[in-house]
């Protein structure tokens, strides 16, 4: 692995590892989706392992997470049976000043709104690249909509402002969620407005959520060179 992953990768896991200090016994724990998520999760098992833990119920945002937390030996739980989750632990694509989020990188943003949602406390595990001045500089936001209406939307998204693009998965086909959705991932630039962009997104019809994770960080937790941070709104 290049020098500068791997740091970025040490980052993540101290971020990660710093978050799940603030899990105790007998709560009920939503799991994010994504390799920061992942070293929150090895270290839950670890602490359950070890006996430091006890009592813990994972809600995943994700198939992927599931298994992840299966194989790490965390009991595993639905909404169904716990609509009320103590606290979430979750990775970020990009963070600004005001803890505004994108997140859905990894295609589960459905899942972990809905989560986050039900959550009391919503803490983010970030390395410091994800920081930005304004959401929207370095990464799209992504929009997941039923696949009956994906082409259809794309006048309306430029009409926008945004550069819309389905995504595809690696083999080359069409990328689908847990929930059988494609991601269509705008491009925007820095937005001065994340909430009007959120709001003319919620009102189209065949779009069944998107990226723009907004006043829902009660934490941010972030690792770089200098040490760790714990940020608060
Ligand atoms: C998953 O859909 C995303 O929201 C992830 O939480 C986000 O992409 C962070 O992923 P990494 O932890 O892999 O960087």
């Amino acid at each position: 692995m290049a020098a500068e992953a791997q740091q970025s990768n040490e980052f993540k896991r101290l971020a990660a590892e710093r978050a799940v200090e603030f899990v105790a016994s007998g709560m009920v724990v939503g799991l994010g989706h994504g390799t920061t998520s992942a070293f929150a999760i090895a270290r839950l098992g670890e602490l359950l392992r070890t006996g430091s833990l006890s009592r813990i119920t994972g809600i995943p945002c994700s198939k992927q997470t599931e298994a992840g937390a299966r194989q790490a030996g965390i009991p595993v739980g639905t909404l169904d049976d716990h609509p009320s989750i103590d606290i979430v632990i979750d990775g970020a694509d990009e963070v600004d000043p005001k803890l505004n989020m994108i997140k859905g990188g990894g295609g589960a943003l459905l899942r972990e709104k809905v989560v986050a949602e039900a959550s009391k406390r919503r803490v983010y595990i970030v390395d410091e690249t994800k920081l930005v001045p304004a959401l929207g500089t370095l990464r799209a936001v992504p929009v997941e909509a039923i696949p009956y209406a994906s082409k259809s939307l794309f006048p309306y998204l430029q009409s926008l402002k945004t550069q819309p693009g389905l995504r595809m998965a690696n083999d080359g086909s069409l990328f689908l969620t847990d929930q059988g959705n494609v991601i269509i991932d705008c491009k925007t630039g820095p937005l001065s407005q994340p909430e009007d962009l959120a709001a003319a997104l919620r009102s189209r019809a065949g779009i069944v959520e998107h990226g723009l994770f907004l006043h829902l960080a009660t934490d941010v937790i972030v690792a770089g060179p200098k040490g760790i941070r714990h940020l608060k709104p």
